[in-house]
């Protein structure tokens, strides 16, 4: 084929497949059926390969994701990402009605908008082309991430004006991927994640672009930054422009005369919001008037224009008909509730944490009781309280066993802890948590091998302990259930790679009391050998910075006992790595910053960055995440809805931060 003939073709088909993907994505009313799309898309890869010099930047096909990034680069928005202020109640409402009403008067408007739970990115537009995509970060600062942006088909490439445009919005991923995506998770055995809203975030953070292509993700827009050359005098109808120019908008934004009207549209959001086929954690209301925006101005944080209604922890009222009783790596054993099924935040729930015995005497529950559950974003929903004025009397009191469920042997309780544990070191349980936690993606981060399949493993006998692992024949795994040849080969690929890890994956994995993966990182980077440390008495621990007194005892007493000597012989005949090789790269680059020493909790909800990622990121600059506030901790990150830690750092003077500050001294880090 003639270059001009291609040139010819590749444009229309760029045109058609925009149009087609525009119904789809962004008005969710598709025009052609999924196989004419693909068959289109196909052809124009096609060509693309043929007559890669025609290939432009936004064609259709840079949604499949390109070449991976070696690093983040930093984005300065021109005009900050502020976040919101809060309203719990109604009242809240109207404290907040109040204060702008003597800014700016009785006549106000307000546009309700519901608060999707995703991760906020800027997107900007020169020309009418997408050029550049960046996440919130400070507020000021953020990382480019156009390369995963482009990849979401509801963010266009090209709009229908040719406008300079900065846009605002909320980057998520739908409910039934989130369930399709943590379902492949479970089936590969890999970490599932909480919720979507850290879903998406994981998915936008990653350096290659093909993985945010297969998240399904979407995104909606719901402000303007900046915009050149057109003057808008309402927010909603800067809205509708949005709308006109290609973007995906919300439908469901309203335009309220009056404070009642808005409370009204919160309420019924409150009942509504499992219907949506997104999550959404509250609804944000914004004074219309952009004329009232200017007057209005700024607090330190937040903009006195808008706030954010919270919808409350959604709680729900169900029977409590059995417990079940876990016992963990540890020995630990943890109480579970068995649940009559309930809805619960649009999942079902079956299965709430009790925690301990004490709390279960504390809150007195019965088996048969009616209780209420509630569900704080997390995977388990926790028993919140018992209704005891519907007892009827039928109810049976409770008692924590005396002896381990799984092994019999007696269960003690050790000073100064709330828990019960097994002590028998033989216990299959505590085996079977233990190589769950080996194979872990911070220990020897073996792929494929989930809970099910350890279950497994240990059901056909092929496994006692962790050295077995690396005996496994390719014809014993071919016999277990949903192991193809394909996973069978892809598992004692990872397990036979697993040799060569690092010394402190094998220590974090052993599990040794008190050893976490900061721990066992120091004590590689020390002792280079497994036979070093074997050999090394409390004093040597204790010389090392970092170990404390429990520590070390607890790693003398370790490598005392002669099944753990058994077991590190048979893992070296195996031929798996006891050194140290060297430091890992993020560490090398590590400086001095100021968490560098540090102790630090993080409690609340964070909306930048996970949990996890806050963990990594602070452990990465030398310091150490704990759970709870006490005297030692130097510093509190407190993100939204914080309780109870964030009153005990005040309480004790400890310093706090919000996640905006938090993040920024990340950055500067
Ligand atoms: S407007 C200055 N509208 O909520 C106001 N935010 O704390 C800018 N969010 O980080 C935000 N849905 O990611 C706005 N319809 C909506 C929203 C929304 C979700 C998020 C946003 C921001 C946080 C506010």
């Amino acid at each position: 084929m003639e270059k001009h003939q291609a040139e010819q073709e590749m444009d229309a088909l760029r045109k058609e497949l925009e149009d087609y993907g525009y119904h789809y994505y962004v008005l969710d009313a598709p025009i052609v059926p999924d196989s004419e799309y693909d068959k289109l898309l196909n052809r124009l890869l096609e060509l693309e390969g043929q007559f890669p010099e025609l290939i432009t930047e936004d064609s259709p096909t840079v949604r499949i994701g390109g070449e991976p990034l070696s690093a983040f680069k930093k984005v300065a928005h021109r005009v900050p990402m502020m976040s919101l202020g809060n309203a719990f109640s109604a009242q809240d409402l109207r404290d907040f009605d109040r204060r702008v009403r003597q800014n700016v008067g009785d006549e106000v408007a307000y546009v309700c908008e519901l608060k999707f739970d995703g991760l906020a990115v800027s997107l900007t537009y020169e020309e009418g082309r997408f050029v550049r995509g960046a996440t919130r970060g400070d507020g000021t600062t953020g990382e480019d991430i156009t390369h995963n942006l482009k990849t979401i088909p509801a963010i266009p490439l090209r709009l229908k004006e040719n406008v300079m445009l900065e846009v605002r919005g909320e980057a998520y991923m739908p409910k039934h991927s989130f369930e399709t995506l943590n379902a492949a998770k479970e089936e590969a055995g890999e970490e599932k994640f909480a919720n979507p809203r850290n879903a998406a975030a994981g998915s936008l953070r990653q350096l290659d672009p093909k993985i945010a292509a297969k998240r399904n993700l979407s995104l909606f827009v719901y402000s303007i930054g900046e915009l050149t050359g057109k003057n808008m005098d309402t927010h909603y109808k800067g809205l509708m422009y949005l709308d006109e120019l290609g973007f995906k908008v919300n439908k469901e934004a309203t335009r309220c005369e009056s404070m009642d009207d808005v409370i009204a549209y919160t309420e019924r959001w409150v009942e509504k919001r499992h219907e949506l086929p997104y999550e959404i954690d509250g609804v944000v209301i914004k004074v219309d008037s952009l004329a009232m925006h200017e007057r209005l101005g700024f607090t330190a944080k937040f903009p006195r224009w808008a706030t954010a209604y919270k919808f409350p922890a959604e709680e729900v009222v169900t029977v409590l008909r059995e417990i079940e009783l876990n016992v963990g790596r540890t020995g630990v054993v943890t109480p579970t509730a068995l649940l009559d099924p309930v809805l619960v935040a649009g999942t079902t729930v079956r299965r709430a944490s009790l925690h301990n015995e004490d709390l279960i005497r504390e809150k007195d529950v019965k088996l048969g009781d009616t209780v209420v559950v509630k569900k704080a974003g997390d995977i388990i929903p926790e028993v919140v309280s018992v209704l005891t004025e519907k007892r009827t009397g039928d109810e049976v009191d409770f008692a924590m066993p005396t002896h381990c469920p799984e092994c019999d042997s007696q269960l003690e309780r050790l000073e100064g802890e709330v828990a019960l544990r097994c002590l028998n070191p033989k216990c299959p349980a505590q085996i079977r948590e233990g190589l769950i936690h080996f194979v872990s993606r911070n220990a020897m981060n073996i792929d494929g091998l989930g809970e099910k399949v350890i279950s497994q493993l240990f059901a056909h006998e092929l496994i006692a302990d962790v050295a077995d692992l690396y005996s496994l024949k390719r014809e014993d795994l071919l016999e277990l259930e949903r192991m193809g040849e394909k996973s069978v080969d892809n598992l004692l690929t990872a397990i036979a790679v697993s040799k060569e890890n690092s010394l402190e994956r094998l220590l974090f994995g052993l599990g040794i009391r008190f050893v976490g993966a900061k721990a066992a990182r120091t004590l590689a980077e020390q002792f280079e050998t497994m036979e070093a440390l074997q050999e090394a008495s409390e004093e040597d621990l204790l010389a090392v910075n970092e170990i404390g007194e429990k520590m070390a005892a607890s790693i003398v007493a370790y490598y005392a006992k002669p099944e753990v000597r058994t077991l590190l012989a048979e893992l070296r005949s195996a031929g798996v790595s006891m050194e140290f090789k060297g430091k890992q790269p993020r560490e090398s680059e590590q400086v001095d910053s100021f968490f560098t020493g540090k102790t630090v909790v993080l409690t609340g909800k964070l909306s930048e960055l996970t949990r996890n990622e806050a963990q990594e990121r602070i452990e990465a600059l030398g310091g150490t995440v704990t759970g709870s506030v006490s005297k030692k901790t130097d510093l509190v990150v407190a993100g939204e809805d914080a309780g109870s830690k964030q009153k005990k750092a005040e309480t004790l003077g400890i310093e706090l931060w919000n996640e905006a500050k938090f993040i920024e001294e990340l950055e500067k880090a």
